[in-house]
């Protein structure tokens, strides 16, 4: 079998599948830092006849799915993105759902990501969440800080432009002599202050936009369009992200 069919086809069993896929991905060509704007949901759960909420709770599982692989395989940094400045325009319950179930994942899983020594941070505005939320994503975040395994970045209430506006503000507040301010001290005002940038930005559901993520952190970044919906992408499809990655030529504006 080749290595391009088995990531297709896999085999059998659901774990020698997992090591087949697991073990197909290019570990020298492995990106540092991957960004995925999880997307589709909604449509996953409406292709079905189900309700929205029915999608967003199997979109759980693929965080589990893509934090343990991404974990397991070696990259170093997954920003997931939660939720956006621009989601609360989305109808009450269902922003209550979301926010129900990133309380109940964290709660949840605590435990296997510190066992899995992963660091969880979080990007974007916590004052706006409801208080239960909040707390629990600092109990998270708090728990997790020593871990020096996989960092997951959960974009929460995350917004680029917010995020650059308030790197803005600081810059300000701070008076920096203007011949101070370079590349290194803006990133240092980001939610992502010291990390490296994304190598790879996957988006899933078939869309081509960024939606106000990461503007400033993915100007060199590798873009995945994928039309699989958030619920649908497993092992299988994100090792396809990552063989992608592997074949590509950065070049950063070099000859
Ligand atoms: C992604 O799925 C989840 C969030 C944005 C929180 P969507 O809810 O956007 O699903 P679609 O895009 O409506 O299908
Ligand atoms: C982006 O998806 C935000 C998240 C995945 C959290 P949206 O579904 O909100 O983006 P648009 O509205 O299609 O641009
Ligand atoms: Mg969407």
């Amino acid at each position: 079998m080749s290595r391009f069919s088995r990531l297709l086809f896999g085999n059998r069993s659901k774990k020698s599948s997992d090591d087949s896929v697991y073990g197909s991905v290019d570990k020298r060509r492995l990106p540092v830092h991957v960004a995925v704007i999880m997307d589709g949901n909604g449509r996953w759960a409406k292709a079905k006849g189900l309700p929205r909420s029915a999608g967003h709770r199997a979109g759980v599982e693929r965080v589990r799915t893509i934090i343990r692989m991404s974990s397991d395989i070696g990259i170093k940094y997954l920003t997931l993105y939660a939720f956006s400045t621009e989601n609360w325009k989305r109808p009450k319950a269902e922003v209550s759902t979301l926010m129900r179930l990133l309380l109940e994942y964290l709660r949840d899983e605590l435990s296997e990501l510190n066992e899995k020594n992963v660091r969880i941070k979080t990007l974007g505005d916590m004052s706006r969440l409801p208080k239960e939320v909040a707390a629990e994503v600092a109990r998270a975040t708090f728990a997790t800080k020593d871990n020096t395994g996989l960092t997951v970045n959960m974009a929460i209430n995350y917004g680029a432009r917010q995020e650059i506006v308030g790197a803005v503000k600081r810059a300000v507040s701070e008076a920096v002599d203007t011949g101070e301010i370079d590349e290194q001290y803006v990133s240092s005002l980001l939610y992502t202050a010291g990390q490296p940038d994304p190598d790879l930005m996957i988006r899933t559901s078939g869309e081509k936009r960024l939606s106000n993520y990461l503007l400033y952190q993915l100007a060199y970044a590798e873009f995945y369009f994928t039309d699989t919906h958030w619920p649908d992408f497993d092992e299988k499809q994100f090792a396809i992200a990552l063989d992608d990655f592997a074949k590509r030529d950065r070049r950063f504006g070099g000859a």
